[in-house]
Formats: C-alpha cells, sequence, structure tokens
C-alpha cells in the first residue's frame, strides 16, 4: 500500500507526471500504458489500462492531477502493442507506490521481458509530483508543462535515482555479510601505491654506469624496486643494449622519420636515403600485419612530425615549485597518464640522484641559497639528471618529466641551454599557499622521503624540513619565462587556477587539459564487471545479452555491497555502459544517479562479435592467430583494438580524476582491464591480459598517498572469461 502524501497543512492539488524513456518501443510497436489504484489509472484491470501519450520519438508521458491528501497510489506499467490491445506485457518487478511528496523526482526503471528473442527492454520512468494551487494550475499548466518536459528530454543517459534515504529500504536482502571485508581478497602488486613517489623514478644511468655512490644511499636499496615497478625502464633497457650489455649509442641518422606517437603504435623507422613515391609503398608483410595508427593521437603525431620543428617532437616538462608543494606527487600521475595514452614517458627526479651522489645524510644547510658548495652540487646533480633526460630522449623517447624545485631563474636558464635543440620545454610550476596543505605535505615527506629515513625523531625531521624549506623561498623565483603552465592552489579539486603561457600542440593540449582536472580529494572509485550474462554462459564474446540467473544475483548482492559500502557517503554516482548486461546489473542499486557512457561498452569485437573463442580459432584461423601475436595493436575487422578502447576511454578517466565523490563503474573485462592498467600503473603491454574476474569488486583509493587497491569477491564465478 502506498503511503498517502501528509499534507502538512499546505492545501492544493498535486501534480503528477509519469514519463517514460525507451528508444526501442517505437521498433517494436509498442505503446506504454499504465495501471493501477484510483486515483492513478482507475483500475488494476489491464485492458482498461491508460496509454500514455508519445512526446517524442522515444519518450512517453502521462500526467494527473489528484488531491495532496490522496489515497494510496499504485500502479504498475504494461506494454500493448500498436495494433493488438488486448495482448500485454507487464512490468516485472513489484507494484509502484507514489510515495513522493511535493516536488519531487522519483526514478526506477521498468523491465520488459519483451519476449525470447528480443530479451529484457529497459526504460526509464521518471515520476514527478509539484504542488499547486487551484490558482496556478489554472494559469501555469503550460508553463508547468515546459517546466516539466526538459528534465526529461535532457536526461537521456542519465537516471536520477530515488532520494538518499531510499538507500536504506535495500537491505541485505541478498544474503550478503555485514561485515565487507570478509570478501577482501588479494590484490595483485599496484606499482606506485603508497610507495614515495620519487623512488619510482628512473635510475640515474649517468651515476649508476660511473660507479659514484655514497655509502649512504638508500637509492640502491631501492633500485630492486624501482626497476621491478617499472616495465618500461626494463623495456627500454634491454631494447638498447649492445652485445656486451652496455648502452648503444643513438643512430640518430638511421631514424629520420620515426613515426610513434599512435597510442603505443609500433615504431616506425625508415633510413634516410630512401626516397618516397606511390610505387615503392606497397605495404610489406611486416607492416600488413601492423596495426593503422591510432586515430587522434596518431594523426596529432604525424602532423607535428611532418611540420613541427624537429625539437618539438620531444618534450620535456620541467617542474618548478618549493618543496611540499606535490611536484613529485603530480610527475608522477602525469607520468602515469603520458605512458597509459602510449606517449613514451619517464620521470626523473633530481632528489634520488642527489642521494645517490651525495648521500641521505644532507641537512638543511646543504639547501642553503648562500651555501656555494650545496648550490654548485646541486646543479650539478640537475645536470646529471637533464643529460640522462636528453639522452634517453635522443634514444626515443617521447617525454621527460624532470622533477626538481628548479627555484631560480639561473637554474632554470642552464636547463634551457642544456635542452636547446633538443627539445622542448615547458615549465610546470606547482604554487599552494595552503598552509594546511603545505603542513601535511612536509609531514608526509618526512615520513616517507628516503631523506628521512634515518632520522629517529621525526618532530626533529620537521623542524630541518621547514628550515630547508626556509632556505628555499628566499631565492624563490616564480617562473616568468619560456611556455610554461602554472598550477595554483589546485591541489583540493574546487578553486584554485592554472595559468598558461606560450602552449601550442597537441600533447602540451592534452597535458593542460589533465591537470585542470585533478585534485587530491581522496575517493573511493569502485570498478566491476557486470554480472554473468547469457553470453558468458555460452561463451560468446560480445553482444548484448542479459543476465543469467547467476548475474541477476550478483547484481542484488552488488547492490548491498554498494549500499553498505557508500553508506556513509554523501553522494555517489554508478556508470555503466549502454549494453543491458551492464545496466542489469545496476538496475537494484537505488539511492544513486546513473549515468550510461557508450565509451565503456565492451571492445567490438568486429566481424566475430558473438562468436566462440573456438569458432574465431576454427572460422578465422588468421584472425586468431594475430590476435594471440599482438592483442594490445590487433584490431577486429570492422571492430576495435585495445589501443582504440584505451583511446575512447580517455575522457572516462578525465571525469574519474575530475570527481569528487565516490564512482562505480560497471563495465566490461577489456574495457575495465584499460582503466584499472591506468590507476594501477600498468604497462600497455601487459593490458590486455590482466585478470578482471567477474563477480568481484576492484575499489581504486585515489588521495594524497597515491592509489592503493582493495579486491571484494563477492561470489564465485564460474563460467570462462579468458580471452584468446
Ligand atoms: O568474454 C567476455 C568479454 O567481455 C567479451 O565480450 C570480450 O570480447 C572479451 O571479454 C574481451 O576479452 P579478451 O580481450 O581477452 O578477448
Amino acid at each position: 500500500m502506498a503511503k498517502a502524501a501528509s499534507s502538512g497543512g499546505i492545501s492544493g492539488q498535486l501534480f503528477v507526471s509519469i514519463k517514460l524513456e525507451c528508444p526501442r518501443l517505437d521498433e517494436f510497436g509498442l505503446v506504454p500504458h499504465v495501471f493501477g489504484s484510483h486515483p492513478v489509472a482507475g483500475s488494476w484491470d489491464p485492458s482498461k489500462a491508460l496509454p500514455m501519450e508519445q512526446e517524442e520519438a522515444a519518450v512517453w508521458g502521462l500526467s494527473c492531477v489528484v488531491p495532496y491528501h490522496h489515497e494510496a497510489l499504485d500502479f504498475k506499467l504494461l506494454l500493448k502493442p500498436k495494433d493488438n490491445s488486448s495482448q500485454c506485457i507487464v512490468e516485472e518487478g513489484p507494484d509502484r507506490s507514489l510515495v513522493c511528496e511535493n516536488n519531487e523526482v522519483e526514478a526506477r526503471s521498468a523491465l520488459f521481458k519483451v519476449n525470447d528473442e528480443t530479451g529484457v527492454v529497459e526504460c526509464k520512468v521518471f515520476l514527478e509530483t509539484e504542488m499547486l494551487s487551484p490558482f496556478d494550475l489554472a494559469a501555469s499548466w503550460k508553463t508547468h508543462q515546459e517546466y516539466i518536459q526538459p528534465k526529461v528530454r535532457g536526461a537521456h543517459d542519465v537516471t536520477m535515482n530515488a532520494e538518499f534515504e531510499s538507500r536504506t529500504k535495500n537491505g541485505f536482502a541478498s544474503g550478503l555479510e555485514l561485515d565487507l571485508e570478509k570478501y577482501l581478497v588479494p590484490t595483485p602488486n599496484m606499482g606506485s601505491g603508497v610507495v614515495y613517489a620519487a623512488n619510482l623514478t628512473e635510475n640515474p644511468r649517468s651515476l649508476l654506469t660511473t660507479g659514484i655512490s655514497s655509502n649512504n644511499d638508500t637509492t640502491k636499496g631501492i633500485l630492486h624496486n624501482s626497476i621491478k615497478g617499472d616495465a618500461s625502464t626494463n623495456l627500454y633497457a634491454s631494447a638498447n643494449k649492445g652485445a656486451d650489455g652496455r648502452h648503444v649509442p643513438p643512430q640518430e641518422e638511421q631514424r629520420t622519420i620515426f613515426v610513434d606517437r599512435g597510442v603505443g603504435s609500433p615504431k616506425f623507422a625508415r633510413p634516410t636515403n630512401e626516397t618516397i613515391s606511390m610505387s615503392n609503398t606497397k605495404i610489406s608483410s611486416e607492416a600488413k600485419d601492423m596495426p593503422a595508427a591510432e586515430g587522434a593521437v596518431a594523426a596529432a603525431a604525424v602532423a607535428d612530425q611532418m611540420y613541427g620543428p624537429k625539437e618539438d617532437r620531444k618534450l620535456a616538462i620541467v617542474l618548478v615549485g618549493l618543496p611540499a608543494r606535490g611536484k613529485t606527487f603530480t610527475a608522477a600521475k602525469l607520468t602515469r597518464y603520458l605512458r597509459w595514452l602510449g606517449h613514451e614517458t619517464k620521470h626523473f627526479n633530481v632528489g634520488k640522484y642527489r642521494r645517490l651522489k651525495h648521500g641521505v645524510h644532507q641537512t638543511a644547510d646543504f639547501f642553503r641559497g648562500d651555501n656555494k658548495e650545496g648550490v654548485e652540487a646541486r646543479n650539478e646533480v640537475a645536470a646529471l639528471a637533464m643529460e640522462d633526460m636528453l639522452s634517453w630522449m635522443q634514444e626515443g623517447g617521447q617525454v621527460g618529466i624532470f622533477d626538481a624545485t628548479n627555484s631560480t631563474r639561473s637554474r632554470r636558464n642552464m636547463l634551457m641551454k642544456m635542452a636547446e635543440g633538443k627539445c622542448k620545454v615547458i615549465f610546470l610550476e606547482t604554487i599552494c599557499n595552503d598552509q594546511d596543505v603545505i603542513e601535511r605535505n612536509m609531514r608526509s615527506k618526512v615520513q616517507r622521503s628516503p631523506d628521512y629515513a634515518e632520522q629517529t625523531d621525526f618532530e626533529a625531521g620537521v623542524r630541518d624540513f621547514k628550515e630547508r624549506l626556509a632556505y628555499y623561498e628566499k631565492v624563490y623565483e616564480p617562473v616568468d619565462e619560456g611556455s610554461y603552465i602554472k598550477m595554483i592552489d589546485m591541489v583540493s579539486g574546487s578553486g584554485g587556477q592554472l595559468q598558461i603561457n606560450d602552449i601550442s600542440g597537441y600533447l602540451p593540449g592534452r597535458i593542460v587539459f589533465f591537470l585542470v582536472n585533478c585534485h587530491l580529494t581522496p575517493r573511493p572509485i569502485l570498478l566491476t564487471r557486470h554480472g554473468e550474462s547469457l553470453d558468458n554462459v555460452r561463451a560468446r564474446i560480445g553482444g548484448d545479452s542479459s543476465l543469467s540467473e547467476t548475474g541477476l544475483l550478483y547484481s542484488r548482492k552488488l547492490a548491498s555491497f554498494i549500499e553498505k559500502r557508500l553508506a556513509s557517503e554523501r553522494t555517489a554516482s554508478i556508470w555503466t555502459s549502454t549494453l543491458q548486461r551492464s545496466i542489469l546489473t545496476a538496475h537494484p542499486i537505488i539511492g544513486f544517479p546513473k549515468i550510461q557512457w557508450r565509451a565503456l561498452d565492451e571492445i567490438n569485437a568486429g566481424i566475430c562479435d558473438g562468436m566462440t573463442y573456438e569458432e574465431i580459432k576454427k572460422i578465422k584461423p588468421e584472425e586468431y592467430e594475430s590476435r594471440s601475436k599482438d592483442k594490445l595493436r590487433y584490431r577486429y575487422p570492422r571492430g576495435e583494438s585495445y589501443l582504440d578502447v584505451i583511446q575512447r576511454l580517455e575522457p572516462v578517466i578525465i571525469e574519474l580524476e575530475r570527481q569528487r565523490a565516490p564512482v562505480v563503474v560497471i563495465s566490461h573485462q577489456a574495457v575495465l582491464r584499460a582503466l584499472y592498467a591506468y590507476f594501477a600503473d600498468r604497462p600497455l603491454e601487459e593490458l590486455p591480459n590482466i585478470e578482471i574476474p567477474l563477480h568481484t569488486i576492484i575499489e581504486i583509493q585515489m588521495g594524497v598517498a597515491g592509489v592503493q587497491e582493495k579486491r571484494y569477491k563477492l561470489m564465485d564465478a564460474v563460467n570462462p572469461t579468458a580471452g584468446i
């Protein structure tokens, strides 16, 4: 029975508007109807159901006015074929009750089992109420219509779900334990995680090869981890070593045209003496196996390659800023993002060079601006790091991120001179005036930095660091030269500003866009695959099938999990793909807005869509073979590659970075591999084989200490999920 709305002494009429939105109904020739208790529809007899009026191609509406002290208002939706009103398909699930009070919108999807072939069709249903005086009602009918409609019209991909309180209604009906920690399962290595970000930067090649090191060098102890956590370092090292294991010098003359800006696209090297003519552009068998360059990134790169000045093909992002301003954090984040997009990027941290060359025992005095020896020593290690970075660029590296305070103009001039003719330099200055943030950063630095690893008195460490900071402040010269990006008070994600000067080109533009959207507000991101689908059961890839019984059970468990996990959150949102299995998995979740992203749809398997891996192997052996050889770059004919998927997910990543409330992403295996690889900083080559099991939630915690992960397994997944 529906609850009668309490008037609280207001007299008047309650305007009730029911909207149903579904692009597929017209295609099936179905018309939505409403039937139910007086006074909404007047009868529970389906043959007397009231037809809804078609307002737009995919939107139907029905409105009525009821006294505010209304009777119980229970109703359901049903579909009738246009030409046969005696048949009807009643919506699944319990009756709807009009429990909303004045000025509220309630959203709950309606699911209709249309037929075996079509399966379940989901319609978005919005129920809106508004209290009107009789005068208002008469005078503003038209205005009211206009007021109601845009909300529905503008919300095609968004379903506003019921209010916060309604979350409590879900209960733990699916037998989920209240203690979520019970579902925790071990997590694979997350890369940077809570490790001090500077430790994961490039190893000082120049210092290691010359054998200069200090006895007190904790960097050495870190090398093992750092190499392990950075596959690109390993790849690079193996690719550039000669037979004797030493670095092979760059062979600039042999790589005049070097197109490597596609998202991780293979490197095409063409000798200089080769002339281009249409007749000799026959695709070699090797090139034929290579995928086309990947969309926008590659197109921009090719354009830069052909028209831009040579030195602009390499980019040095030189950090500038006082200590404890989040430079290393920003540098690490930018490195992760650019690598994920397929750009060869490395992070060089001058502090790591300093520690290796001079040890970790440097007190604040070493950083005094009038300590000539200290300044020289610091400039020397900065120059060594810059040299390493430039040599790496000569060998094929694309973006070098140079992480140090670089707080004086003379230091920056030195770096600019070194880079002249070799790469484009952009200064990235981080300015922070929030004393709380600075204090927090300082304490975190003293806690994690190898500089203070041997300091047993934490507060003494903080005092030393404050002294060091004061010395830097004395000589600090903000950037006002060259190309620069200034991030001013941007860490909180609210307010602050980003100033840019002399920035142009594809990659600098992307970097600015990324930085403008990043912040440090801690919030969880929950990633999960949809519940087991009917196609999963049949081992078919792609398609748009609905959920199996097991999948439906997962959707209920997931709703209970989310209700519990996000109980204390003021707000959150649920993102799904536009595919049924993802939408249906989100269906039982109530109390949060749901947003459908086309970009979250599963990898498009093109001509192989709907086949099993066995069938592909048998019917399309050459496709099977090509994919097994290079799963990252292989593009299904008329479909997508993993690289394509990454590219279409970039706006999703930007939005995930920008969000400050928790987000639950219910998507698909390939898509989640790509998203997960970004957060976990996993190399692209590994991405297509990352394990993303069904019925498991991966919780990514974004915050000041970097990115951390937890995995909750709610149910077993018995069906095959492995790809080629
Ligand atoms: O099998 C489930 C599925 O989501 C398919 O729809 C999709 O083609 C596949 O996984 C992606 O995984 P892989 O790239 O390993 O084939």
